[in-house]
């Protein structure tokens, strides 16, 4: 098994916070990230001895190679973060926007480039979509947007940070995530009811998903949606 860390941007809470768990159950050191130094050192030591905590804002992209400077080398590197932003075309919110875009795509993009000289040759990326890419809702403008550019974003640096593998997952609504799991029962049956298992997707099916294209070495620029069926749908 590799030397270098697992670096999870955006593992202070919810999947990022289970992927976490799931590594650091493993053995692996476990770099997690968030926007407050405190908030981050906290998640870590709830995740366990080998995970450490970063605090650093995706919105501000000129202050991330600074925050990231203590990391030394890495082998698997996640970018799970997201504040969400409920905006419509007809009442558009420009600084939830670009906030979300900025947070998302380059943000995203200079961790990237601020780990590079960390990364081996074997190290693997994984980008976290979701599936509103596919199936917008109301309110869903950005966050359909950056999902739809992430695909195109593992394209790239696929080309470009070759070989080192970069995938991208696309959960839909998770079910058992701190963000979805409080939902009216009334929304929970109607999205039950659109997915062919009848059951929504598990933070468990999702951590088990990303571990697959973070671990399997033939997978690369795969987009893979775990939605128990929705597209089909
Ligand atoms: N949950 C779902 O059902 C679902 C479905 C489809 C796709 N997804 C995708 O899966 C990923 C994880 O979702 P989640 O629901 O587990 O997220 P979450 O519980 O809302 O956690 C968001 C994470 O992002 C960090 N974060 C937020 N804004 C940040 C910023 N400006 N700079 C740095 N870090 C920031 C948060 O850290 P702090 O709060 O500590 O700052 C936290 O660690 C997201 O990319 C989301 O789009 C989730």
């Amino acid at each position: 098994m590799a030397d270098g860390s697992v670096v999870i941007v955006g593992g202070t809470r919810g999947l990022g916070l289970e992927l976490a768990r799931s590594y650091a159950g493993l053995g692996r050191a476990v770099v997690v990230t968030g926007r407050d130094p405190v908030g981050a050192a906290a998640a870590a030591a709830d995740v366990g001895s080998s995970a450490r905590g970063i605090g650093f804002d995706l919105a501000e992209p000129a202050s991330i190679a600074e925050g990231l400077a203590g990391v030394g080398a890495v082998d698997r590197l996640v970018l799970a973060a997201i504040e969400r932003d409920s905006n419509t075309v007809r009442e558009y919110d420009i600084e939830a926007a670009v906030k979300l875009v900025t947070l998302k795509l380059v943000g995203y993009t200079a961790v990237v480039n601020a780990l590079l000289p960390k990364l081996s040759e074997d190290a693997s990326i994984l980008l976290f979509g979701g599936l509103a890419r596919d199936r917008p809702y109301p309110g869903s403008t950005t966050v359909t947007t950056v999902n739809g550019a992430v695909t195109s974003l593992v394209r790239t640096l696929v080309i470009e940070l070759a070989p080192i593998r970069v995938n991208a997952i696309h959960p839909a609504i998770v079910g058992d995530s701190p963000q979805w799991r409080d939902m009216p029962p009334e929304r929970f049956k109607a999205l039950v009811d659109r997915t062919p298992t009848g059951k929504l997707v598990t933070m468990e099916q999702v951590v088990d998903a990303s571990r697959f294209l973070l671990e399997n070495g033939g997978i690369n620029g795969i987009n893979l949606a775990v939605d128990g069926g929705w597209l089909c749908a």
